[in-house]
């Protein structure tokens, strides 16, 4: 017999799972609905070219790519901001603008599979095309909050770590970093909580060649993590103000939202994706267990990259793999086994006519209903209605049959 197992990273869904999948992926829809996103799709595979100009190195090292049959270069998608841009682009013109559209795609990443990474997952995707000012990027980052709030997680659970490239890039430059260091200095500190300060003072030094004392300031600016402490920095670095006014706007907006208590500056927040040109952020569980619930920002340069229509937009993707791992950690998945309204009992195998009618009745008029395929016996028949949750027995009798019907409780009673 030969052993197929799963491959790495992939996952059998048993029908439990399953239902942990459907009842995130509800809500995943029902709060796009709130907000007035509109649902699209597309292609699983596209051409490799989408990603490997695009999203930057540590996305092209993990692609399932292959060459179909017709010779060409194709990829499995690892996300979905590229066709989002490319069919976007194609009918920009017809679009009423702000485009709000969600999706949520199976994606492909050929990763170490770990906790809350595997090579396969489900990311919901919210975003905003057509919309240059901060307004959006408030809109956005609620919407991702609010996410999280309908699965019953509060601000005790999770908080959304924020930063801006704009402002990080005022920074750098201030301290010293070459324009065309930037890149490079930003995936270093990308790493600041995996790797320590120690490690990122030497490597700013070492790699991207400044100063010790200019790499300190860099790092000060990243440790300051309340809104009080960043504005305490730009009050000593005025030139530093004109940067700042977006990521202050946007945390007023979040506070007007009662959203304050789950938001939290954090300048380290790069995102390993090389497209986003403005506000970043990454959703966390509180008590750094767990990789990022969900991650995004603005990247106003893809469409015009990939389709050559300039339009601003904005946009963030949430897993399903980190998002269960929390629910089942907080206890809020709900209960698997979804019972059934109706179980039917024969009485005697001769009614088995007079049952099946009935059944058929019931479900004709909506009603989810079982009854023993096998020749059960009685108290067998009780036993799976009873395993399978039902609401109500009903035992066909032959009095039943001999009036000709079967009396059925009512649901509510
Ligand atoms: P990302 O940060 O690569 O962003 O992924 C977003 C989220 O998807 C992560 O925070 C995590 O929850 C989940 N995720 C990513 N990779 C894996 C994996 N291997 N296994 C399980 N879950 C994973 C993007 O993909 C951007 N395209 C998001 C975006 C949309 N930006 C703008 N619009």
């Amino acid at each position: 017999m030969p052993g197929f197992k799963t491959l790495p990273g992939f996952r059998d869904l048993y029908p439990d799972d399953l239902a942990v999948r459907a009842h995130i992926m509800g809500t995943w829809r029902e709060v796009a609905r709130r907000y007035g996103f509109r649902e699209y799709d597309g292609p699983p595979l596209e051409p490799l070219g989408l990603y490997t100009e695009k999203s930057g190195p540590e996305i092209v090292q993990q692609l399932y790519n292959f060459t179909d049959k017709g010779e060409r270069e194709v990829a499995l998608r690892p996300e979905m901001t590229p066709t989002l841009a490319r069919m976007v682009g194609a009918r920009a013109n017809g679009l009423r603008k702000p485009i709000k559209w969600f999706a949520i795609p199976q994606l492909f990443r050929y990763e170490r599979q770990q906790r809350g990474r595997l090579r396969e997952h489900f990311q919901l995707n919210m975003d905003i095309v057509g919309e240059g000012t901060v307004a959006a990027d408030a809109e956005l980052l609620a919407a991702a909050i609010d996410v999280l709030r309908a699965f019953g997680l509060t601000h005790e659970d999770f908080v959304a770590r924020v930063s801006d490239r704009h402002f990080l890039r005022a920074i750098f430059v201030g301290a010293g970093v070459p324009a065309e260091r930037l890149t490079l200095a930003y995936n270093i500190v990308d790493k600041l909580e995996r790797e320590g300060a120690a490690a990122i003072r030497k490597r700013l030094v070492d790699t991207v060649g400044i100063e010790t004392a200019s790499a300190d300031r860099i790092l000060d600016a990243l440790n300051r993590t309340s809104l009080k402490e960043v504005e305490d920095l730009v009050g000593e670095n005025e030139w530093l103000h004109p940067d700042f006014l977006d990521l202050k706007d946007l945390f007023d907006r979040l506070r007007a939202m009662d959203l304050e208590a789950y938001v939290q500056i954090d300048l380290s927040v790069v995102r390993g994706l090389a497209y986003y040109t403005g506000t970043v952020f990454e959703l966390f569980d509180r008590r750094g267990e767990l990789r990022a619930i969900c991650g995004g920002g603005r990247y106003d340069d893809l469409l015009s990259q990939i389709s050559g229509v300039d339009l601003p937009a904005l946009g963030f993707g949430m897993g399903d793999v980190v998002l269960t791992e929390l629910l089942k950690d907080r206890g809020l998945l709900p209960k698997s086994g979804q019972g059934i309204d109706y179980y039917l009992v024969a009485e005697d195998y001769e009614l088995r006519h007079v049952l099946l009618r009935t059944v058929h009745q019931l479900r004709d008029a909506g009603c989810s209903v079982e009854y023993s395929l096998g020749l059960a016996l009685r108290n067998r028949q009780f036993k799976e209605a009873s395993a399978l949750g039902a609401r109500k027995v009903v035992v066909v009798t032959a009095e039943d049959a001999a009036r000709g019907s079967v009396p059925i409780p009512e649901l509510s009673s």
